[in-house]
């Protein structure tokens, strides 16, 4: 079986590694063995690993996916071009392709690439693409295929979950633990991608479609970061019984609704994903009669990717020698719920002017807008307070509308942390 590999950085090298060294077992295990017939990289001067054959090195991606001799195609270039041009000529002349692109993956074109794929009978694989080494998108789309799924719930952000961790466990400010995370590599020079919460997006989009069968891109996710949060919203969450987590979650809302969303929440401490730490990755799945399962492991790194990608290469040419490709539902569009629909607890912290009667102002404000107050705690002296409000289940709509209420109040000085609170399904 040849095997073009595109890409040669991080992930692209520990794969040319794994298929080098474990040969006589991947091909016990495909059923075929494995021969590299090229890789394709941006610069062929670049420094490379000692075992990258160099006489395997081309710069003509297009060329090597084109050549006939291929038989299955692994793209570890990542963006959305030309790796998704590459893609779809292997898809077009009838070639499997893997990949590990969560931008392309959660594109539009990765839509209309699924869809190329599913024309043409070949497989689309992509168990990289989501949470790195965890075998998450096998499990759904195979073990978990019969079972009616609830809510997808996960930690697929290293560096957002090693910031958070950092916040928790050390009482660092945010500014602090990304500096921290940048100094060990595992955060970008410009972290917007993690912080912001766009690669956490990405990932929920194609959990979508492998959890649920629709067919949801990136730009359809609801998204906010981590970058607001403060060390005394930690403090707060830590206090109370919680860590703040930044969480991708699919669920099903209301009939055929389904929520795709990515922002931190507060997660209760006896909840198991409370305990992932550092750059960990985990994935809770509840479902209707399997209950609830939790996925753990490293969601990111060379190698941990690599393990995923060639998992996948393997399932490929089995596949291609059995005559078959793997189940890839679809269920067209997704009806999306909007977010003021959703209901969850939320925690309010508000700055607030310290003298008799602004309790009651500001209570009055979430009741007036229909929100039922479960705690409150006060802080500070010296003309000014901080107040920090825990509500039960409320509609999202109704907490915007009382914090445009209270942001109208002249003794609120400033509306703090806003975050949701992980409840039950
Ligand atoms: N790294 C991780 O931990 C991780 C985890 C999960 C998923 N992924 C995904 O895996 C994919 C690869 O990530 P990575 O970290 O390995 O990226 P990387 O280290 O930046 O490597 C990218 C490779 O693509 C090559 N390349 C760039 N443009 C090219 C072109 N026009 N034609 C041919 N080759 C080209 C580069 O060549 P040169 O070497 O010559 O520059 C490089 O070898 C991405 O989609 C990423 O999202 C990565």
């Amino acid at each position: 079986m040849r095997v073009a590999i595109l890409g040669c950085g991080n992930v692209g090298a520990a794969l040319v590694g794994i298929v080098q060294d474990r040969a006589e077992a991947l091909a016990v295990q495909s059923g075929a063995r494995l021969t590299i017939a090229g890789i394709a990289v941006h610069d062929l001067g670049a420094p490379r690993p000692d075992h990258v054959p160099r006489s395997l090195l081309t710069t003509d991606a297009s060329g090597l996916v084109a050549d006939p001799a291929v038989d299955v195609v692994v793209e570890l270039i990542g963006g959305l071009d030309p790796a998704g041009t590459l893609v779809r000529t292997a898809l077009d002349a009838g070639r499997p392709v893997v990949t590990a692109n969560k931008a392309l993956l959660a594109s539009p074109a990765g839509v209309e690439l699924r869809a190329l794929a599913r024309e043409r009978g070949v497989d689309l694989l992509y168990e990289a693409a989501v949470a790195g080494a965890i075998p998450l998108v096998r499990a759904l789309r195979e073990s978990l295929t019969g079972e009616r799924i609830h809510r997808v719930m996960g930690i697929v952000n290293g560096t957002t979950n090693f910031i958070l961790t950092r916040m928790g466990e050390q009482g660092a400010d945010y500014a602090a633990a990304l500096a921290e995370a940048q100094d060990l590599g595992l955060a970008e020079r410009d972290p917007t991608a993690d912080v912001e919460g766009f690669d956490a997006a990405a990932k929920a989009a194609i959990l979508a479609g492998v959890a649920f069968g629709y067919n949801v891109s990136d730009d359809a996710v609801f998204r906010e970061g981590i970058t607001a949060i403060t060390a005394s919203d930690v403090e707060f969450a830590r206090r109370a019984g919680y860590v703040i987590k930044l969480l991708a979650i699919v669920e099903r809302s209301g009939g055929d609704g389904l929520s795709v969303r990515v922002h931190p929440a507060l997660v209760p401490g006896t909840h198991p994903l409370a305990g992932v730490r550092d750059a960990f990755n985990a994935v809770f799945i509840e479902g209707e009669a399997a209950g609830e399962l939790m996925l753990y492991g490293q969601g990111a790194g060379g190698l941990p990717t690599a393990s995923a990608v060639v998992g996948d290469l393997i399932d490929a040419t089995r596949n291609l020698l059995a005559g078959t490709t793997a189940p890839t539902p679809d269920r067209g569009p997704a009806h999306l719920v909007p977010e003021v629909e959703l209901e969850s607890e939320f925690y309010v912290s508000l700055d607030v002017t310290d003298r008799p009667g602004v309790l009651g102002a500001v209570t009055t404000a979430f009741g007036d807008n229909g929100v039922s107050i479960r705690s409150v705690e006060q802080e500070g002296d010296s003309g000014e307070a901080r107040l920090v409000f825990v509500t039960h289940r409320a509609r999202e709509g109704d907490l915007r509308a009382t914090l445009a209420t209270l942001g109208g109040l002249d003794v609120v000085e400033r509306i703090g942390g806003v975050l949701r609170i992980v409840g039950p399904t």
